[in-house]
């Protein structure tokens, strides 16, 4: 049966023509003899104008009793109008009422963050929560296509499992009939084995980890893409990790303009992020850190914060000041506005905070030491496009990293650190595929070497170079839309504090 009604995205296709729509009330204004309701159906917004003259009594009821997100049928036509919402506009001829919603919680008024993932449930219904999660839809399909165009097979490596791949800290363990498992924190072991029998694969599944650190970059349970490549080198993966970053990004222009103007993103960072990303030794990186350049960058820095929170209190002062005589609409304008300007505020007063720490740490960086996150964060302040850090010290890396034969204290790894700020989305590099320097390296890292003896077989039976990396999806996906915080980008965040909703 295809269905009656259509959706708001397809309204284009039916200008001056009468359709159905299903949906909810996202929102009402009313004058006398007049509604114009917002409604939603999960493909858009839509004006919808109910006018008591035009429609029967049942219909004007309907709009009448319609309260925020009750859901609701109705038929009218449609007529092209560039100022509305989504381009068109339905005039009413019938509505009906199919559920009347209670006095839904979340108001156009501000919300804090921590009542918002309260409301996770509900708050997925949200204008901007409607662009993220369709940019985050794209960014999956891309990567789909960009491996499938190329001849990989997507497979799936286990979610419980008996070995630990990115070390013990922050492994989930549970008991498994009676012995240890774990959830998995990565799939590339058995994408490695894949990648043997396969020759190029990739992995699109949930990892977890227990981080038991708030930041704003890091979840418990994540979406992780791992591409693995028999008879790769680093230089290959690095190229490829490009191009497939190449690729969301200008699928992600091409097709959630709309998305990404509801975010306000700033197009120009993502128009360069298209090529020539410059590729880093982690000793350069090293060398911004101590610069001369990273300290005027910071102070830089602070005084623009300290210059835009003085702004952000003066238009806030006007907005009180003009708060008493303002109209209604006006003022739910100046509470919007002013809860924006609240957010910011907190904003800056973190990066305030953080930012005489960060450049401590950058100036008294050791070699050998792993970047921390704003460590990265300053690194990538020097490009304006995203960067690939490679060759680490070994001290820091995973047991499995092969050792880059010119100089024995690096491993021949890679991240990928995106710009503004965003720090390492894709991790990754060349796999050791000596047998007897696997087993070794299993030993100094003080793992479970029977865990390990179907790894080691991958090393005896055909063993050739190979290499691959995992991306972060929700972290990719923060990037492209330019917001704060991962936990909006994916439908129900996991975090230390959050198992509900
Ligand atoms: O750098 P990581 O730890 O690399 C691996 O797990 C490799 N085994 C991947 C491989 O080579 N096949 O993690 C890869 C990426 C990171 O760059 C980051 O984007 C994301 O996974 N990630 C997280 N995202 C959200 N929350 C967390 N707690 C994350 N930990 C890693
Ligand atoms: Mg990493």
């Amino acid at each position: 049966m295809t269905p009656d009604h259509v959706d708001i995205s397809a309204l284009k296709n039916h200008e001056g023509q009468s359709v159905t729509l299903r949906g909810w009330l996202y929102n009402k204004r009313s004058s006398k003899g007049l509604h114009f309701l917002v409604m939603r159906d999960g493909t858009g917004l839509s004006q919808c104008v109910v006018n008591q003259g035009e429609v029967d009594e049942s219909s004007w009821q309907a709009a009448e009793s319609a309260t925020q997100e009750s859901s609701i049928e109705l038929k009218g036509l449609v007529r092209a109008d560039e100022k509305q919402v989504g381009g068109y506009e339905v005039q009413v001829t019938e509505m009906n009422l199919i559920h009347q919603a209670e006095e839904y919680p979340i108001t156009p008024k501000e919300h804090g963050v921590d009542f918002l993932m309260n409301h996770r449930h509900l708050w997925l219904r949200s204008r901007r929560q409607w662009a993220i999660l369709r940019i985050r839809n794209s960014v999956i399909m891309s990567i789909h296509n960009f491996f499938q165009e190329r001849g990989f097979l997507q497979m799936d490596a286990p979610i419980l499992t008996g070995t630990a791949v990115e070390g013990t800290s922050t492994l989930f363990e549970m008991e498994y009939f009676g012995r240890s498992a774990y959830l998995t924190q990565s799939g590339q072991l058995h994408g490695e084995a894949m990648a043997m029998a396969f020759g190029k694969i990739y992995t699109f599944g949930p990892t977890f980890r227990a981080e038991k650190s708030k930041t704003r970059r890091h979840l418990t349970e994540f979406w992780m893409i791992e591409p693995e490549m028999a008879f790769y080198d680093l230089e290959m993966t690095m190229q490829l990790a490009e191009e497939m970053l190449s690729r969301i990004v200008s699928d992600a222009l091409a097709n959630c303009q709309a998305e990404l103007e509801v975010l306000d993103r700033d197009l120009e960072p993502l128009k360069r992020s298209l090529s020539d990303y410059p590729r880093v030794s982690y000793d350069e990186a090293v060398e911004i850190l101590h610069s001369e350049k990273t300290r005027k960058m910071v102070e830089d820095k602070i005084e623009s914060l300290k210059s835009e929170a003085t702004a952000l209190t003066t238009e806030s002062a006007e907005g009180k000041a003009t708060y008493g005589q303002a109209k209604k609409w006006q003022k739910r304008k100046i509470d919007v506005r002013e809860g924006e300007i609240q957010r910011r505020q907190s904003e800056i007063e973190e990066e305030l905070r953080n930012l005489p720490k960060w450049l401590k740490s950058a100036q008294e960086f050791e070699w050998g030491n792993d970047f921390g996150g704003s460590d990265e964060t300053l690194i990538t302040w020097h490009y304006d496009r995203p960067i690939i850090v490679h060759r680490f010290p070994h001290g820091f890396k995973a047991f499995y990293m092969k050792r880059d034969p010119e100089d024995d204290r690096l491993a021949l790894g890679m991240d990928v650190l995106a710009p503004e700020g965003y720090g390492e989305i894709v991790g990754g590099g060349e796999r050791a595929d000596d047998l007897g320097f696997l087993q070794d390296q299993v030993k100094k890292h003080g793992l479970p070497e029977e865990a390990f003896k179907w790894y080691f077989d991958l090393r005896r039976y055909g063993s050739v170079q190979h290499a691959g990396y995992g991306l972060g999806l929700e972290r990719t996906v923060t990037w492209i839309c330019g917001i704060h915080h991962l936990r909006e980008t994916i439908p129900f965040a996991r975090t230390l504090d959050r198992l509900y909703p």
